[in-house]
């Protein structure tokens, strides 16, 4: 697989481990589903501020395969919160040139939220100054587990790096990952982009998702910026 060297700095790819809106809530005196409302408001930041610091492609993690664990009533609030997204923000990705795709499981979401997924990823489609991935009903482990699966006898390395991604055989290119950030305090990965994170630089904050905004993700990618990549290699070979 090719990595890219030293010099090239740019955060092209990032991905967002998106924690804290419960607790967040829950200082405030509010429901749980505050927090993730809160939350959907700093996606729209988030997403807004990806371009101009070189960010090509933002993964965020909205829902993990294990958050369907959590009680019914927050479980159907995070879906609604989904579909209101979607469907509310399509005209504005259309505009800003932000394609919107959904990775993870599809077959275990209700109807109304496929429809939902189908409708702006298709509206969206033509979006080239951001591609925007949600990670719904998503599971690292599934990922892989799938892709080894699916492997056939004499595959190697890079076929199997692209099923894990999810791209096509014949193109369709989603950048490396770049940096993992997550916010909220822990320093775990919680069965994200477990693949994909193999050489991604981490970023943790104690920041809380619906206070995170623009500051904090350039505050991210200069901190990036400012890392030495050398994939296995040491410096001299790298640069
Ligand atoms: C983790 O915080 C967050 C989630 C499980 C849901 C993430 C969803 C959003 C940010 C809502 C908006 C998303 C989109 C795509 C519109 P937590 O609830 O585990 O927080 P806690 O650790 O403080 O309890």
């Amino acid at each position: 697989m090719k990595q890219r060297c030293e010099r090239d700095k740019e955060a092209r790819h990032v991905a967002i481990i998106m924690d804290g809106n419960g607790r967040w809530a829950t200082r405030r005196g509010l429901p749980r589903t505050a927090g993730h409302r809160a939350g959907a408001d700093a996606v729209r930041r988030v997403v807004e501020a990806a371009p101009g610091l070189g960010i090509g492609t933002l993964t965020l993690y909205a829902f993990s395969s294990d958050n369907w664990q959590r009680p019914a009533g927050e479980v159907s609030a995070l879906m609604r919160l989904f579909v209101r997204y979607l469907r509310a923000e399509t005209a504005r990705c259309v505009a800003d040139g932000v394609s919107v795709s959904v990775i993870g499981r599809r077959d275990r979401l209700a109807d109304t939220v496929r429809a939902a997924i189908e409708a702006c990823e298709a509206a969206t489609a033509r979006g080239r100054q951001l591609n925007l991935r949600l990670a719904i009903d998503y599971s690292g482990r599934a990922t892989i587990l799938a892709a080894a699966a699916a492997t056939k006898p004499g595959e190697g390395v890079e076929e199997f790096d692209r099923r894990v991604r999810g791209l096509a055989p014949d193109g369709g290119e989603v950048p490396p990952l770049d940096l993992l950030i997550r916010t909220g305090g822990e320093q775990r990965l919680s069965d994200f982009l477990l693949w994909e994170c193999a050489y991604a630089e981490l970023w943790f904050t104690r920041v809380l998702w619906p206070d995170f905004g623009a500051a904090h993700l350039g505050d991210a990618v200069t901190d990036y910026r400012n890392r030495e990549r050398r994939f296995g290699r040491v410096l001299e070979q790298a640069v």
